[in-house]
């Protein structure tokens, strides 16, 4: 498939005017942070991948056992249904989403299956589709560059042009894996959770399964963001690697140190860059010096963690009901399948 073919949406992710404002120059002493989409260019997915690997980072296993565990109840869910479609905001390299898929080819009276994969990427976009459709000839995949809430307008467009029949008559589950709701303030994840809401609709087979990290002790959520071979700390140290790629800067990432630490009164992990030195940094295409106090940091990264009566708050406050919290062995981690009330 080409990847001109796909849906595209103009995807506004402009890094230069986020940094030129989030950094602050010479005169500025706003703190300085930037958002944590920022930190997925090309490389950064790549490390965040590595990440998924790493011993201490619990979540993505936590997340694979569940899948194994309770794929098959899912997609029971869906069994009498003649039009599926599966769609997936942020779906990366659709990895685990291929545990969810089989089970769905595994329910043999399934008519007809779509895979909607979501993401703001497009070469990762491209690297899933190279794969997918081999693995699984009979569901119909077609892969959307979009943000996740145009991403499912352009579904329901996709289907009505594809004359594949009336959206309502399509059984629809969303998906939003590996706890990427917890990078969202909660502000900001009410308001997606009710662009979903809203988006599915009011039939309440139409379903959005969702990931949460939950609370723990604090030494297993730190050790998850500072494994001891270092893959975070480069994976936050990237975002100064992208703006001297990218915006001509002048950092060197040997002044700065990563720290990750468990904020206990506001229920998250941040993560910082903080310079070892005084400074000032040039930052060419923005015409810009930024300076920093040595301890000073920039704020890259929060990542929530939430408690199963937050999950249950935060849904009904954006119009869903917990139908059923899966969790791992441990409960570390927790899928949230979620209807609308
Ligand atoms: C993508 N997101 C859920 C990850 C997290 O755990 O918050 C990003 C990450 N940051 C550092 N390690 C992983």
């Amino acid at each position: 498939m080409n990847i001109n073919s796909f849906p595209q949406v103009k995807v506004n992710d402009d890094f230069a005017s986020h940094i030129e404002d989030n950094l602050g120059g010479r005169f500025s002493n706003i703190s300085k942070k930037t958002n944590p989409k920022y930190l997925y260019d090309y490389e950064g997915s790549r490390l965040f991948e590595q990440i998924c690997l790493q011993p201490e980072y619990y979540l993505t296993r936590a997340e694979i056992e569940i899948l194994n565990n309770f794929s098959t109840e899912i997609a029971s869910l869906f069994k009498d249904f003649n039009q599926i479609a599966i769609i997936e905001l942020g779906s990366g390299s659709s990895t685990k989403t291929r545990i969810l898929l089989q089970h769905f080819v595994n329910m043999r009276n399934t008519k007809q299956l779509y895979y909607f994969p979501v993401d703001l990427s497009n070469s990762i976009l491209k690297e899933a589709i190279n794969k997918l459709p081999n693995e699984f000839p009979s569901i119909e995949i077609l892969a959307i560059h979009s943000d996740y809430i145009q991403g499912i307008r352009l579904v329901e467009d996709v289907i009505l042009s594809k004359d594949i029949g009336a959206t309502e008559s399509f059984n629809k589950l969303v998906i939003f894996l590996g706890s990427s709701i917890g990078n969202f303030e909660p502000n900001e994840a009410s308001v997606f959770l009710r662009q979903i809401r809203s988006s599915i609709g009011n039939n309440a087979s139409n379903k959005f399964l969702i990931g949460f990290d939950l609370h723990k002790d604090a030494e297993i959520l730190e050790a998850a963001y500072n494994d001891r071979k270092g893959i975070t700390a480069k994976f936050n140290l990237n975002i100064l690697a992208r703006i001297n790629r990218e915006l001509g800067g002048e950092f060197d990432l040997d002044t700065f140190y990563h720290s990750a630490f468990y904020n206990f009164m506001k229920g998250r992990v941040e993560m910082h860059l903080v310079s070892k030195i005084d400074q000032n940094i040039k930052i060419n295409n923005l015409g810009k010096t930024v300076t920093f106090k040595k301890g000073e940091s920039i704020h890259t990264e929060n990542s929530y963690k939430y408690s199963i009566d937050q999950i249950r708050e935060l849904a009904q406050n954006s119009g869903f009901k917990v139908e059923k919290n899966f969790t791992d062995k441990n409960d570390w981690f927790d899928l949230v399948l979620l209807s609308a009330i």
